[in-house]
Parts: C-alpha cells; structure tokens; sequence
C-alpha cells in the first residue's frame, strides 16, 4: 500500500479539474493524485501532465452517469492506497450539444433535465457512495463538489435555468446529508460545496458577453484561491458552501 497523501480529482480532462490537478500536483510535492474523466484516452494535456509527473499522477477512466464506471475506478484507487485525503467533484454541465439553459418555462425539455441532473446532482453522490470508505480515518480530510452561487435558493433573483439551477441546489443538499452522514463514521473529513465564481472555461464560454471584464477568472486565478479555501476549511464548515473568496454562499 501507498502511504503518501492522496487526492482524486473526479472531472479533470478539462478547464477548472485540469487546472486543479495541475496545482494540487505542483503545491504539495507529498501528494499523490488520481484524475479521473470519461475518456482518458482523448485527454492530451492531463496525459502529458502524468508523463511529467515522476508517477504521482495516475489517470482513471470514471463517467458519473455510469455508476459501474464509478465503482470501477474506486476499486482501482483502493488496489494502490485505503486512503483519500481530499475528494473533488468538479465535473458538471450547463449546456450541451441538444440543449442550452433555459430562459423560460417553454424551453424546459424532459431528456436535458435528466442528463443535467445525472452529473451536476447524482454524480457527487455517487462519488461519495463508493470513495466514502477511504475517508473513513484519522487524518483530516475534505470532500468536495464544485456547485454554483446560481444554486443559492435565497440569492435566486433572476429566474431561468431552471435545470442548472435545481441541480446545484440538490448537489448542495446531498453536500449537507453527506456531511451529517460523514461525521458520524469519518470525523475528520469535511464535506463542501464550491463556487468557483465566473471562470473563463468551455461552460460559461457562451454567456460571457455580459461579464465585465475584471470579474472573469481564469482557471489559475481561481482554482489557487479555492485551494487556499480548502486548506482553511474546519469541521465546523461541513455541510456548506463557500466561494473562491472563503465567502459562504447561502441555501
Ligand atoms: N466556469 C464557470 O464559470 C463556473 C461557474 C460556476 C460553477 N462552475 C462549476 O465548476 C465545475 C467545472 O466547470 P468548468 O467551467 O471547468 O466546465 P468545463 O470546462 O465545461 O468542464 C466540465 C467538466 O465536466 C466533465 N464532465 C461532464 N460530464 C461528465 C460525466 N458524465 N462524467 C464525468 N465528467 C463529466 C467534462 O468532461 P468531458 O471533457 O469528458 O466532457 C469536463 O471535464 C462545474 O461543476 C461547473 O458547474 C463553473
């Protein structure tokens, strides 16, 4: 067994979970990670970044909507280490080939409501089924999921997205059921959702046009505070949401 600390990083292939293994790997020399993304084989840059990585990086093929695919990728971590020291969720979408968020009631559709709620909502949930167990130690430890300010029920004041929305507000209430569940078995692990703020990646690429400038993060800018933000987190913060500032987003 591996007795390094180790991280998995579920969502990599791409914008803010390829920037985050590139900085979890970079700030921690300790660390040991486990990227995971639907289909490694297509993933040029996380594959250079294990090629670079002396062997601290190991890519793992893991779909969230395909539990099997999450089960398998769990047995995978467990045959090299029975611990996980943190857990990050990024994975989500917002749009897709068949649909984009919608504006008004008329434009909710059946099948995007389900394939929205399968990553932003179930994915984290199913995550947290199968890794749970290498939480369950004495070291401290944080489960994460990457949720939105726009799954805020409180600071809703715009309406419309209606998919994207309820999905985030779901993830944060599995974030909170699995922090009661956690404390009782694995003390040390604090579970959170996170708001990344407006980064410039492929998600919020199509809505940019109304950002200012100087409030478009790039995945580097947050993904360092967010880390900051995950270094700082304390039991008493299981169970919640916070931004790329440390500022708890509100249920
Ligand atoms: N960017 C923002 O402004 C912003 C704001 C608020 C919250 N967020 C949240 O931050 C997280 C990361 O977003 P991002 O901006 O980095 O988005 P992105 O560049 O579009 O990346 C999305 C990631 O999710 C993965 N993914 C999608 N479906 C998946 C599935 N079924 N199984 C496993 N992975 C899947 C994608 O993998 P593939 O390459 O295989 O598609 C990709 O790695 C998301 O949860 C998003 O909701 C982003």
């Amino acid at each position: 067994m591996d007795n390094s600390r180790s991280a998995v990083v579920q969502g990599a292939s791409r914008g803010i979970g390829l920037e985050i293994t590139r900085q979890l790997l970079r700030r921690d020399p300790g660390l040991r990670v486990w990227a995971t993304c639907r289909a490694p084989e297509e993933t040029e840059d996380l594959e250079d970044l294990a090629v670079s990585s002396a062997g601290r990086l190991t890519v793992l093929p893991l779909d969230v909507t395909d539990e099997d695919s999450v089960e398998r990728a769990a047995r995978r971590f467990g045959e090299a280490t029975d611990r996980a020291h943190v857990v990050i969720n990024v994975s989500g979408v917002l749009h897709g080939p068949r649909f984009r968020p919608e504006k008004k009631l008329d434009h909710v559709d059946s099948d995007a409501l389900h394939a929205v709620f399968a990553v932003n909502a179930f994915g984290p949930l199913l995550v947290a089924k199968h890794f749970h167990r290498f939480l369950r130690h004495d070291e401290r430890s944080v489960f994460a999921s990457f949720s939105a300010r726009v799954g805020s029920i409180s600071d809703n004041r715009l309406g419309g997205w209606y998919a994207y929305r309820a999905s985030k507000a779901a993830q944060n209430m599995i974030t909170k059921t699995l922090s009661i569940e956690l404390a009782r078995v694995a003390p040390r692990a604090i579970v959170v959702g996170l708001h990344p703020g407006t980064v410039d990646t492929d998600l919020s690429r199509p809505f940019q046009r109304h950002v200012p400038k100087d409030r478009l993060l790039t995945p580097a800018a947050s993904v360092a505070s967010l880390l900051d933000v995950l270094d700082a987190l304390s039991s008493e913060d299981s169970g919640r949401v916070f931004d790329f500032r440390g500022t708890e987003v509100p249920p």
